[in-house]
Order: structure tokens, then sequence, then C-alpha cells
């Protein structure tokens, strides 16, 4: 029998958090961001989940996109880091993906393209985050020299440095300077905008504009540093295995590499089918939480490539086979997080290609 591990993805999770963040901001479009393989959900699955309900989907990169459209998927595609090659250019055209163009050079890139055969372009700007875009004040230079490559289906986009972090000032900073920029220039008024991503749709209103790119919220991640968003998101995933062996383990006796937790009473160890080379967390501290049979159990010892190590002693009758949840529906894929010292979008996309996605529909 093969390894019991696996992701399991909730199409009605996947749903209902994608229409709950769409029905937050009832004036804008909505569409899914299903780069980095759907954060690790599968890219595929997810763009046919939503096909009914996101009219178009983001991507970072084209390969991104043109992996989508072996897939058959037809929607248009929205890429957030543009060209990095002249040719891709023609390949956006091509597949019909609107290029999403931050500096100068690819701007340059798609002028060289014969005209009729130019995709559309969305035209980014750094409000604040530093990344990618081009510099608020020299967006109405852009505009105007470059107007014959702009189409009515372009938009000027900016994204959010801490827009989960409630508290942050720098959200309306970013949003204030992008605004005073846009009410100066007749030709960036024009622009349609997209400025939201999950985060920010859910916690700065005046941040929903005519497209929102919804990422980790579409997934049931934490979107918020505030409990009360009026939303419930649901997790997209269940990571779940199995218990492969179980053992006593002697009062003072060490568990797994360089012994790192050290049985303080005789306990009942058992071995679980998934380690970092799944995706697992390395950098899970011994505590972090796992479900099996209905109640949380402390994850001991350090997460090896391929199995870790739970104390089930105070779990009565726990057997080989059992299966183990590491997070979904029980174990908050966020507290996970925390336990190993980083954040639900690294977990999601960190689960390898070793775990079969399978999708489960209601
Ligand atoms: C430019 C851009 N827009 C939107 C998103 C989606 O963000 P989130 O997953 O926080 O909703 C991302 C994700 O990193 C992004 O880079």
């Amino acid at each position: 029998m093969s390894r019991q591990t696996q992701a399991i993805i909730h199409a009605d999770a996947v749903l209902h958090n994608f229409k709950q963040l769409a029905a937050m901001a009832p004036q804008s479009g909505s569409m899914a961001v299903i780069k980095a393989d759907a954060y690790g959900h599968g890219a595929v699955n997810i763009a046919r989940i939503l096909q009914h309900v996101s009219s178009r989907f983001a991507v970072a990169i084209m390969e991104e996109a043109v992996a989508l459209r072996d897939a058959g998927i037809t929607a248009p595609i929205v890429v957030l880091e543009g060209a990095h090659q002249a040719k891709e250019c023609q390949m956006a055209f091509q597949h019909n993906c609107i290029l999403v163009m931050h500096c100068e050079a690819q701007l340059k890139w798609l002028n060289a393209c014969p005209a009729g055969k130019r995709p559309h372009i969305w035209l980014k700007a750094d409000s604040g985050m530093h990344r990618l875009g081009f510099p608020l004040n020299e967006l109405p230079r852009i505009v105007k020299e470059y107007a014959s490559l702009l189409s009515d289906e372009t938009v000027l986009a900016t994204h959010f440095a801490s827009a989960d972090d409630t508290n942050n000032p720098f959200t309306q900073a970013q949003l204030s300077a992008f605004e005073a920029v846009v009410a100066q220039v007749d030709s960036l008024q024009k622009l349609p905008l997209s400025l939201a991503n999950s985060p920010a749709a859910a916690n700065w209103p005046t941040s929903r504009a005519k497209w929102n790119r919804l990422g980790l919220g579409v997934y049931g991640g934490r979107v918020s540093t505030q409990s009360d968003t009026g939303l419930s998101l649901m997790p997209a995933m269940t990571l779940r295995s199995s218990i492969l062996a179980i053992r006593d383990v002697p009062k003072g006796e060490g568990v797994g590499y360089g012994q790192t937790w050290v049985a303080s009473r005789p306990s009942k160890i058992a071995t679980v089918g998934i380690g970092y080379a799944d995706g697992y967390p390395r950098h899970c501290a011994n505590g972090t939480p796992v479900m099996v049979r209905g109640k949380r159990a402390p994850l001991v010892g350090r997460v090896s490539m391929d199995m870790i190590t739970i104390d089930v002693t105070d779990i009565a009758d726990v057997s080989m086979g059992d299966m183990v949840e590491l997070w979904g529906e029980h174990i908050s894929i966020h507290e996970v997080a925390q336990c190993a010292g980083t954040i639900d979008y690294e977990l999601m996309t960190r689960v390898s290609q070793r775990v079969p996605r399978i999708v489960k529909y209601l």
C-alpha cells in the first residue's frame, strides 16, 4: 500500500472563501491569484474550481500562464511581474495574457512588437513597498510617452507592504501617496485601479478598486492581525499523513536526530510519514500541534526528511495507520507557521510535489 501522505484540497472552501472576499467588495472585480501553483494547492485545480466566479486569474510569470493555457484554462491571465524578456511580449499576446509592466525596459520591448500584436498591459506603480513599479513621480511622464501602448484594458496597479496589519499606518500612507499623484494628472485619473490584495480587501475598504487581486484569503490563510474581520474563511488544504510505527520510550530517552526531546515520563511515541522533504517545516518546534483521533498531540524531536515523531501517550487506542492532520480543519496553518517561525504563505507554497493533491468536492 502506498504512503498515506496527502494534501486534500477542499473545493467548497476555495469557492466559499473567494465568494466571501468578493462579496466584501461588490463594486470591484475580483481575481484569484494562482501563482506558485496556487500557493501549493494546484493552479489548474484552483482555476477549475473558480472558473465560474473568477473572471480572470493572476500569476507571477509567463511560464505559469502558459501551463494554465496548456491545461485548457481560457480566462484572461494577468502576469504580475510582466515580461522578463522581450519575447514574452509576443507570448503574452498569443496566450491572451495581460502583462503588468513595472519598468521602462519592458515598455521598450513592447514598443518593438508590431502594432496589432501587442498584449494588453497594466502599469505598476511603486507607492512605497520599493520592490517593483514606476516611482509615483514618473507616472505622468510614462503614461504620456507610452500612450500608444495603453488600451481600454489598462489598469494602474500598486501593492501594499503591510495590509494585514490593521495597526500599521503605512497602508494608509501608501494609499494617500498614490491617490495624490493620480488626482493631479488627468491621464492617470482615466485609468482604472488595482490596489488590494486579500489582506487589503479585508482590512482597508478604501483600497477596494476596479480589480482586487485575491491570494491568501482564497486559501483560508490569515489575512488580518485583527480577529474581527467579519469574514469566516475556511482552510482550503488539509495536510495529512498516517502513523507508521508506535513505540514505548522510557523516561530519560531522547527521540530523533540530535535527541532534542527527551522523555520526561514513560511515553508512547508515534512515527508519522511526513517530513521536510514533503514541505512540513523542519523548524517546527517541539510542541507543534498535530491532530490524531480528534485530539491534539505535540510534535516531539526534530522533523526528519520523511518522518516526524509525536507524543501520543495521552491519546487512547492510537494504532498504526491512524490518520494525522498536520494542518487543515482542526489545526490552523497559522498556528503551525508560528511554531515554525514563518508565515502561512510559506507553508502552503512549500508542500512538495511528492505530496499528491486530492481535490475533494462536496
Ligand atoms: C502583486 C501581488 N498582488 C496580489 C498578491 C496576492 O496577495 P495575497 O496573497 O496577500 O492576497 C500578491 C501576492 O504576493 C502579489 O505579489
